[in-house]
This record gives C-alpha cells, sequence and structure tokens, in this order.
C-alpha cells in the first residue's frame, strides 16, 4: 500500500559486512585457538550473520539456536522477554558464544547472558554484528562486534522491521517516507 511506503538508505554495504565479519572470525578463531566453540544464534536475526561467521571461524565448531520475543511490535521494545525456544543441548563446560544481530537497549541480551550463565559454561561471550550503544539501558558489553551504529533504527542482513526486509544484502537505514 502506498500508505506504508519507507525509504531505505544503505547504511553498510555488503562487501564491508563481508570484510568485518571475516575479521570478526579471525579474532574468534585466535582467542579460541586450539579449542572448541559452540556457537549459540539468536533467532531469527543473527541467522544471515552467522551463516557468514561460522563459515571463516577456522576451529572445531558446534552449533545451537535459541529464540526470545521481547514484547511489541514493530520497532517499540516493551522491556520484556520470553524465551520461546531453547537449546537443544548441554552446554556445560563450552565455550560459547552467543552470536546475536544487534546490541540496542540490551535488554535482551542481559536476560540470555543471565539464563546460560547458570547453566555453567567454561566461558560466555557475545557476538554482534552490530551495536548501538547510545540506546543502551543495561550495563552489557559485546566482546565480539562488527560495527557501532548510530542510533536508528536498521533492517537488512537478517534484521527486520514487521518480519520484513531480512533478505536485503546490506545494513540500511529504515525511514518514515515524507507525506503524503
Ligand atoms: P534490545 O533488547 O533492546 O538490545 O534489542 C535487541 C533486539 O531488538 C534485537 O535482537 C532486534 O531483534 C531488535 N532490534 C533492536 N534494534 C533494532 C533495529 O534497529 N532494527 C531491527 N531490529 C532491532
Ligand atoms: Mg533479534
Amino acid at each position: 500500500m502506498a500508505r506504508d511506503r519507507k525509504h531505505l538508505k544503505v547504511l553498510i554495504r555488503n562487501r564491508d559486512i563481508q570484510k568485518r565479519v571475516r575479521q570478526v572470525a579471525r579474532e574468534i578463531s585466535r582467542d579460541f585457538r586450539g579449542e572448541r566453540v559452540h556457537l549459540v544464534g539468536v533467532l531469527k536475526g543473527a541467522c544471515i550473520f552467522l551463516s557468514d561467521l561460522i563459515r571463516h571461524i577456522n576451529l572445531d565448531v558446534s552449533l545451537d539456536f535459541m529464540s526470545v520475543a521481547s514484547y511489541g511490535k514493530g520497532s517499540k521494545t516493551s522491556g520484556e522477554v520470553k524465551l520461546i525456544k531453547d537449546l537443544d543441548t548441554t552446554i556445560e563446560g563450552l565455550n560459547v558464544i552467543v552470536v546475536e544481530d544487534i546490541l540496542d537497549t540490551g535488554i535482551t541480551l542481559t536476560y540470555l547472558y543471565n539464563v546460560l550463565q547458570q547453566r555453567k559454561p567454561k566461558v560466555l561471550k557475545i557476538a554482534a554484528l552490530l551495536d548501538k550503544p547510545e540506546r543502551r539501558i543495561k550495563d552489557i558489553h559485546p566482546d565480539y562486534v562488527g560495527f557501532q551504529i548510530p542510533n536508528e533504527f536498521v533492517v537488512g542482513y537478517g534484521l527486520d522491521y514487521a518480519e520484513r526486509y531480512r533478505n536485503l544484502k546490506d545494513v540500511c537505514i529504515l525511514m518514515q517516507a515524507d507525506a503524503p
């Protein structure tokens, strides 16, 4: 519908994303040299980042997924998080890296971090493709980060607005089209 029109402005090109994802994978490979890492992808937004990242990690890697819902649709979060899908296997004693699309207020990752920490992993780290530090209300920092971005709502490369735009190759700023 014309009334639903939105503008997309490229913020990070796919070529730059790919380059940075390879660097992050190299950092992880170096930090855990000789060890196994267990990646925990946070559905659904992190799936594209995760699938590129994992192919550049030069270690023994295993993979699992979790899904959480933060109440509120579209671009607003209400602050409550609920576990929708839990891990398939135990993480006790493993080097766990939670892979997330974006660290915004930090509510989601703080919740996940606490849930996973209780299960006694050997190490628990966070890898986020994007970090919006201006919006942070929880004291949580990613150990690996692709890009710090300004306080804009972004879509693409896995990130959505009401489930749309995940398939865009670039990370784009979503702007409301000017009236009329
Ligand atoms: P937080 O709990 O506020 O840190 O938000 C984390 C979740 O909100 C992310 O996993 C995304 O699903 C969503 N989110 C936050 N900012 C954006 C954005 O700019 N675009 C798309 N999703 C976002
Ligand atoms: Mg998400």
